[in-house]
């Protein structure tokens, strides 16, 4: 593959969204060429998937919304990110493979294996050049959501939200080319991290 795969993980409100957006700043003003882009959704058809796994008015099981999830993945994958690597681009995702073992495996209690077989029939096997892991103290959930839409996930208790944590970082332990951010820190002390880590590990 040509390009470069840079995966954004961590729990809700940890600053994915954030961070994706000034990474694709900083390195389009370097002249690489770019594609920035999110989970579930990234393209029509996974969007519309997401807005029915994300709907707090629905109920959905936890494996119809593992399999939304991989469909949403499936169709990302091979219509957007597989074309843009292929490219040479730069390829900027928010969540990928470890939000499905984490939110679904660690959170739901689904089998981490069956998640792992079906990421990888969904992504056709690809994995992230890089997957950088931001993790907060949970006392910023609330201060940095206030006045956000609250998601059907998003609704969960702190419970779920320290299983959520537990199993970022255990996922990180097994994850090849994982690396955990510190995303207490303020948002131009973890951008400036990020690029360090990156430009340190020959990603750009
Ligand atoms: N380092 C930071 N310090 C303080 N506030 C932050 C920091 N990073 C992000 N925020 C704020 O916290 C909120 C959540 O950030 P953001 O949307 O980037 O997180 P996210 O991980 O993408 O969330 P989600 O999982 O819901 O998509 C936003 O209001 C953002 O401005
Ligand atoms: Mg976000």
């Amino acid at each position: 593959m040509k390009g470069k795969f840079i995966v954004l993980e961590g729990p809700d409100r940890c600053g994915k969204s954030t961070q994706a957006k000034l990474l694709a700043k900083f390195l389009q003003e370097q002249g690489k060429d770019v594609l920035l882009t999110r989970e579930p959704g990234g393209t029509p058809t996974a969007e519309e998937i997401r807005s029915v796994v994300l709907n707090p008015d629905l109920k959905v099981r936890p494996m119809a919304e593992l399999l939304l999830y991989e469909a949403s993945r499936a169709q990302h994958t091979q219509e957007r990110i597989l074309p843009a690597l292929e490219e040479g681009k730069i390829v900027i995702c928010e969540r990928y493979t470890m939000s499905t073992c984490a939110y679904q495996g660690y959170g739901r209690g689904i089998d981490l294996n069956q998640i792992q077989t079906l990421n990888h029939i969904a992504t056709l096997g690809l994995v992230p050049d890089v997957t950088l892991v931001f993790l907060m103290s949970d006392k910023y959930f609330v201060e940095r959501g206030e006045y956000l839409f609250s998601d059907r996930l998003e609704k969960e208790d702190v419970s779920f939200r320290q299983k959520m944590r537990q199993g970022y970082l255990e996922l990180l332990k097994m994850t090849p080319n994982a690396h955990l951010i510190n995303a207490d820190q303020s948002v131009e002390e973890v951008q400036a991290g990020v690029q360090q880590w990156l430009h340190h590990h020959k990603i750009f």
